[in-house]
């Protein structure tokens, strides 16, 4: 089986996200997106709810399931018998440092990385802006999908 991963923190998942998920499904058996869990940093969104809004948004994709990893990625890539790792690019700035890991990793176990451009639509699209916008009161609402968007709005009304 040819089985690719989506790894990324996932806090929370966006159009982004999901443009690079929905297209890489229909190039593998399965794609898996792994949702890391780290324990130093606190996001805004537990586990739990990172992968519940993964689940629910590549819900169109039959070969598309979610899972955690926790340590290192090509650990996972190892257990889970993954032949390659996709990581969206969205502009020159993400390319050094996924060129570092991607090499790394390559290095470590032999695992593929492979690129995908992210559409130009989505390229200014990161969750951590997301977030800072929709705490200031920005309307992100088209970046998200609908679901997503709703929970962002109550978490932000909760910790107000
Ligand atoms: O969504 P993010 O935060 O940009 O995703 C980064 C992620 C999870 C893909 C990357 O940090 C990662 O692979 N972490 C797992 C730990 C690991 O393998 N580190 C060594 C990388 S060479």
């Amino acid at each position: 089986m040819r089985r690719a991963v989506c790894p990324g923190s996932f806090d929370p998942v966006t159009n982004g996200h999901l443009d690079i998920i929905g297209r890489t499904a229909p190039l593998f058996d399965e794609v898996v997106v792994a949702v890391m869990v780290n324990k130093s940093k606190k996001g805004m969104f537990t586990l739990e709810e990172r992968m519940e809004m993964l689940t629910d948004a590549a819900a169109p994709h039959p070969n598309v399931r979610v899972d955690s990893f926790d340590g290192l990625l090509v650990d996972y890539c190892r257990t889970n018998e993954v032949r390659a790792i996709v990581k969206g690019i969205r502009a020159v700035s993400d390319f050094d440092y996924e060129l570092q890991m991607a090499q790394m990793n390559h290095a470590l176990t032999g695992v593929e990385t492979l690129f995908m451009p992210t559409a130009p639509e989505f390229s200014f699209i990161a969750s951590s802006l997301v977030k800072e916008v929709a705490t200031y009161g920005g309307d992100v609402a088209h970046l998200l999908p609908a679901p997503v968007h709703r929970r962002l709005l109550e978490r932000i009304a909760e910790r107000a």
